[in-house]
């Protein structure tokens, strides 16, 4: 019999009302339209209105994807939150998550960056292939405007609010997660962090004024990083799985930067028109970029039954994590219930 897999039988996605466009944060800092497009192909990003938290936008993405695998609330086995924006600091946003669905079953958070949700997806691969668990909720929620500074041109430029959310569910018939590759390099951690507001140098006024609660970032070495992350990480991960970066049907990179997923085309030699790009309307979700971009792949008719993708992230860590995922009957056939409909949570 073939290995169980862990396969994507449910998808759902939430985007905040709000757009924030280029056009609006040149009125907040020194920018312009013209020079974000260049540098990173980004238009637009959302913004969460006040009624949206990250257990709230994680809870709406959920219930889509529940609703689409025919499945409810305490059917779950297991929630896994990527994230790094929580509502609060204690307990995880997984707990809030599990509370707000009306799930009975554990949750836990991994908090690894733009990686997150691929480090989630192949952990919960492992519960499913090990036969420990069936219904696998996976969620990649960020709330990162939270941690942006306004006054700081080359960070608040990038980011944006999303969720989007998968349920995984065991198949023996070649369709889930085929292989994969987690990276960390803490080494270069500094690139890209928020200096204030932990242990070491817990919030304080001092904090605050210095403006250190916030995302700090350079830039080129992130650059420099992602480009050589997402080249290396996706000839790894398909070799792996007994394949080439040419046999992929779709690949779905981590939506940071279109010059980096354009300088990675170049080096692998691949057509941009095998990578799926959002980033354009979203900007770098963080941990929702690989989900959101997922769900929008299926949804659009990108990614059809039996197709391959490989997915890689980049991100805080500084971390990697990419893998290649076949894709089942679910594709087409749906359990179709309407966004969220027959949930009763
Ligand atoms: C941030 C990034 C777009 C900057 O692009 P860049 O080409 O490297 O630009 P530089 O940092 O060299 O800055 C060039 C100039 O533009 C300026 N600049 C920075 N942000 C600007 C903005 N939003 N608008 C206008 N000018 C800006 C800089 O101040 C600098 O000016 P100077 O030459 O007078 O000093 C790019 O480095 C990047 O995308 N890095 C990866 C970031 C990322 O993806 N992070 C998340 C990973 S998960």
């Amino acid at each position: 019999m073939t290995k169980r897999r862990a396969e994507i039988t449910g998808w759902g996605k939430y985007v905040p009302e709000k757009i924030l466009t280029n056009d609006d944060l040149a009125k907040m800092v020194d920018t312009n339209d013209e020079w974000i497009t260049s540098r990173t192909g980004i238009k637009e990003r959302r913004i969460r209105s006040e009624s949206d938290t990250t257990t709230s936008m994680a809870a709406a993405a959920s219930l889509d994807a529940l609703g689409v695998a025919g499945l409810q609330p305490s059917d779950l086995d297991l929630i896994i939150v990527a994230n790094s924006s929580p509502d609060y600091l204690l307990p995880s946003p997984a707990n809030y998550l599990q509370h707000s669905l009306g799930a009975t079953c554990p949750a836990f958070t991994i908090a690894a960056g733009c990686s997150g949700f691929v480090y989630s997806l192949v952990t919960a691969h492992q519960f499913i292939e090990t036969g420990a668990y069936k219904n696998v909720l996976v969620v990649g929620v960020e709330l990162v405007s939270y941690a942006l500074d306004y006054t700081d041109r080359s960070t608040c430029i990038l980011f944006g609010d999303a969720a989007a959310a998968v349920v995984l569910q065991p198949s023996t018939n070649g369709a889930g997660v085929i292989s994969f590759e987690l990276g960390s390099d803490g080494s270069q951690a500094h690139h890209l962090w928020v200096p204030g507001g932990g242990t070491v140098n817990p919030v304080s006024q001092k904090v605050v004024d210095n403006r250190e609660h916030y995302i700090r970032m350079n830039g080129q070495e992130v650059f420099k990083f992602a480009v050589r992350k997402l080249t290396t990480s996706l000839n790894n991960i398909t070799a792996a799985a007994g394949m080439t970066v040419g046999d992929l049907d779709v690949i779905i990179p981590h939506q940071a930067n279109l010059r980096i997923i354009e300088f990675a085309a170049r080096t692998l030699d691949m057509p941009m028109d095998k990578f799926f790009v959002n980033v354009h309307k979203y900007g770098n979700t963080s941990a929702a970029s690989i989900p959101l971009a997922l769900v929008e792949a299926i949804q659009e008719g990108r990614l059809k039954s039996g197709d391959v993708t490989g997915m890689v992230a980049f991100g805080s860590g500084l971390s990697w994590a990419g893998a290649v995922v076949k894709m089942g009957e679910a594709i087409s056939n749906p359990v179709g219930i309407p966004a969220g409909a027959a949930i009763t949570a």
